[in-house]
């Protein structure tokens, strides 16, 4: 059944694949942008001004909605000085509060939100296997976000709303996000692994995450769902993986820890962390991966 769905970060990477199969599905979309030459006005697609630091939003884009899908949150594939990760943090706080206290002081009649999450709420481990049961106390950059994220979220069911939660795993996507950062060094002869190269990339290709936010969108599945295919990589297999489809042999050595920490800082986290993690919670609800392995989703986005 279609319906009118309101997304926030809808001109991002996953937003904009989302917005195209909300659309080929027959919805209509609301989106929300803070960046006003990205509104358009469309029979079926329309963009909307917010400013969730501020506290501004066009109240018109809740006309008809019935379920609200949050992105929105600045990039934390930015260098973590201060001021970025402070809005790395607030960002995302402050756009689901805004949305909070715009659809109860309007008592908008939302049913569903289904937010963004990360897997970067799992502390970084070379053994253990997260299921969404689990629950730390680590109060590293990445757990403080995701932590105060998915917080934020909670709030929406004291409305009566819905809510769902999908921890979103490392992005691939042809032109976008991680894995052209892998492969266009790989291409031209100076890939690498990092680090160690033992820790756990847990992965899944942009297509089989738009599915998965349709799956819980028609069948109603709220609560927390892990986003990852059901095979995540360590990362020098990741890496080899990458050149054996552009038929590349790996020259250099391991690029070492510390040497990223000094180029990267403290971002360096992002490439260094691992976190493996369990698929089987959405796939025992009748989830199905396209794709299962590493090696058929680079084929296919490579
Ligand atoms: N890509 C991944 O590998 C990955 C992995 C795990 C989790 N996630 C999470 O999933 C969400 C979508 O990912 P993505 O890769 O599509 O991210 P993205 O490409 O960075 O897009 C996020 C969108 O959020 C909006 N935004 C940026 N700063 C904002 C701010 N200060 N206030 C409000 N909105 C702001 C922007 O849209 P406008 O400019 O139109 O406002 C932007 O297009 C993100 O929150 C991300 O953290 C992504």
């Amino acid at each position: 059944m279609s319906s009118t769905i309101l997304i926030t970060g809808s001109t991002g990477l996953v937003g904009k694949a989302l917005v195209k199969m909300c659309l080929s599905q027959g919805h209509i979309v609301h989106y929300l942008t803070t960046q006003k030459s990205k509104i358009i006005l469309t029979e079926n697609c329309k963009g909307f001004f917010w400013n969730p630091q501020v506290d501004l939003i066009d109240i018109c884009c809740f006309e008809g909605v019935e379920v609200v899908i949050n992105l929105a949150g600045s990039s934390i594939a930015q260098r973590w000085t201060n001021t970025a990760k402070s809005s790395i943090l607030s960002s995302r706080k402050q756009a689901l509060e805004l949305l909070y206290s715009i659809i109860k002081e309007n008592k908008f009649q939302i049913k569903h939100i289904i937010s963004a999450s990360a897997i970067g709420i799992y502390p970084h481990s070379k053994t253990h296997y997260y299921n969404e049961d689990f629950n730390g106390n680590d109060t590293s950059f990445l757990r403080k976000v995701v932590r105060s994220w998915e917080g934020a979220l909670k709030s929406f069911k004291s409305l009566g709303i819905n809510t769902t939660i999908l921890r979103i795993g490392i992005v691939l996507d042809k032109h976008e996000g991680a894995l052209p950062k892998i492969s266009v060094p790989v291409k031209a002869y100076i890939g690498s692994a990092l680090g160690s190269g033992e820790q756990w990339q847990s992965w899944i290709h942009i297509d089989d995450l738009i599915r998965i936010f349709m799956f819980v969108l028609d069948l109603k599945l709220y609560g927390v769902y892990n986003a990852v295919a059901p095979n995540p990589v360590q990362q020098t297999d990741f890496v080899k993986s990458v050149a054996s489809i552009f038929n590349r042999p790996l020259i250099f050595p391991k690029i070492p820890e510390f040497l990223l920490r000094f180029v990267l800082g403290e971002m360096s986290a992002l490439a260094l962390e691992s976190q493996r993690v369990c698929a089987k919670k959405i796939q025992d609800l009748g989830f199905e991966f396209n794709f299962h392995e590493l090696d058929a989703a680079l084929d296919d986005l490579l």
